[in-house]
C-alpha cells in the first residue's frame, strides 16, 4: 500500500498538463470514476484492517486533494485565455444596484429620537395591541370617555377588552410600572383610530411620546424641553402653550407652532396626573413628572411642506425618492 501511494504521488507531481486534452487525461488517470488510480486505491483500502484505515484514509484524501488542486491551478492559469471568456469585457463597469432611502416619517422619527437621546432620554418600544388598562384605565381615562367609543377604537375583542392602541401614552404605564424613578423615556410607534381617511387624518398614524419623572420636575422643565425639541427641529420658531385637557395630565396644554401665518397644533403635554402615578405605584408626594405626545405625520407635513398625509402611504417612488437623510 505504501509503495503504491508513493508511486501515485510521484506520478501526480510529474504529470505535465499543457493542454485541455492533457487535463482530461490527467483527470481520467487519477480521478476517473471507474478506473482512476485513486478510486482503485480506495477499493483496495476497504480490504485493510479498520485500525489502518484511519491512517490510509487521510493519506488517500490528501492525494485526491493534490490532484484536484493541479486541475484547479490549470483552470486558473488558462481559462482566461479561453475563447469564451475573452468575449467578456472585464473593463465594463458593473451594474449598479439602486439603494432605497428612508421613508420621510422614519427620517423625522429618527431625528426626534436623536434629539432626545442627546438629553439623556432612554428609547423604548411598546406593543401596538393593548389591553384596556394600559390604554385607558391606568391613564385615568374614564369608562364614558369618547375615545373608548366603538367608533374611535379598533377593538380586537371585548370582555376582556383587547384593542389596537389609540395612542403611545400606554407606553408610559408599561414603563412606569416596571421602573423606579428617576427616568426619562421616549417611545415612538404606530397608533390606530377608527377615522375616515382624508388629507389630514388616517386610521393609522405615528406618535412620539416622552415622559420624565424625578423629584421636583416642574412645568418649566416641560416648557424648556419642548422648546429644545422645536428649535432642534425647526431652528428658530414661534410656539405657544395653550391650556387644554387630557385625563392623564394636570395641568395640560397643547403646543402650537406658528407657520404660514397661522397657528398649527403639534402636540399635547402636561404634568403627569398624581392619579396616574398612583396607578403605577409611584409616590406623587415624592415624585412629579411631565409627559408629551406628538403626531409624527403632522410634524413631517410642516417640515417638508406636504399638503396631504395620504401621500406618505402611497408608496410612490417619485415622492419617496426626494428624501435624503443622515438619519
Ligand atoms: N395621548 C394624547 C393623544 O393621543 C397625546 C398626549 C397628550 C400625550 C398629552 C401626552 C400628554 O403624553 O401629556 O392625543
Amino acid at each position: 500500500m505504501d509503495k503504491k501511494i508513493d508511486q501515485i504521488k510521484k506520478e501526480i507531481k510529474s504529470f505535465h498538463i499543457k493542454t485541455y486534452n492533457d487535463l482530461e487525461a490527467f483527470r481520467i488517470k487519477f480521478l476517473g470514476k471507474k478506473k482512476g488510480m485513486l478510486i482503485v486505491l480506495f477499493k483496495e483500502f476497504k480490504k485493510i484492517s479498520i485500525y489502518k484505515r484511519k491512517i490510509y484514509g487521510k493519506i488517500i484524501n490528501e492525494l485526491k486533494k493534490e490532484a484536484q488542486n493541479k486541475i484547479n491551478v490549470f483552470h486558473l492559469k488558462n481559462d482566461i485565455k479561453n475563447e469564451k471568456l475573452l468575449k467578456v469585457d472585464p473593463t465594463i463597469p458593473g451594474q449598479s444596484i439602486e439603494i432605497g432611502g428612508r421613508h420621510p416619517l422614519s427620517i423625522i422619527k429618527n431625528r426626534i429620537i436623536d434629539i432626545f437621546i442627546k438629553i439623556g432620554f432612554t428609547y423604548v418600544d411598546g406593543p401596538e395591541i393593548e389591553d384596556d388598562w394600559h390604554n385607558f384605565t391606568a391613564l385615568n381615562i374614564p369608562i364614558f370617555h369618547p375615545s373608548r367609543d366603538m367608533q374611535d377604537t379598533f377593538f380586537l375583542c371585548k370582555n376582556p377588552d383587547v384593542l389596537l392602541r389609540t395612542h403611545t401614552s400606554s407606553v408610559q404605564i408599561r414603563y412606569m410600572k416596571k421602573h423606579i424613578p428617576p427616568f426619562r423615556v421616549l417611545s415612538t410607534g404606530k397608533v390606530y383610530r377608527n377615522e375616515t381617511i382624508s388629507s389630514r387624518s388616517n386610521f393609522m398614524f405615528h406618535q412620539a411620546e416622552g415622559f420624565y419623572i424625578d423629584k421636583k420636575v416642574s412645568f418649566s422643565d416641560l416648557k424648556q424641553t419642548i422648546h429644545y425639541l422645536i428649535t432642534s427641529l425647526f431652528g428658530e420658531a414661534k410656539i405657544r402653550f395653550r391650556p387644554s385637557y387630557f385625563p392623564f395630565t394636570e395641568p395640560s396644554a397643547e403646543v402650537d407652532i406658528y407657520c404660514n401665518s397661522e397657528w398649527v397644533e403639534i402636540m399635547g403635554c402636561g404634568m403627569i396626573d398624581p392619579q396616574v402615578l398612583k396607578n403605577v405605584n409611584i409616590d406623587s408626594e415624592i415624585y412629579s413628572g411631565f409627559a408629551f405626545g406628538l403626531g409624527i405625520e403632522r410634524l413631517a407635513l410642516i417640515i417638508y411642506k406636504i399638503k396631504d398625509i395620504r401621500i406618505y402611504f402611497d408608496n410612490d417612488i417619485r415622492f419617496l425618492k426626494q428624501f435624503k437623510s443622515e438619519f
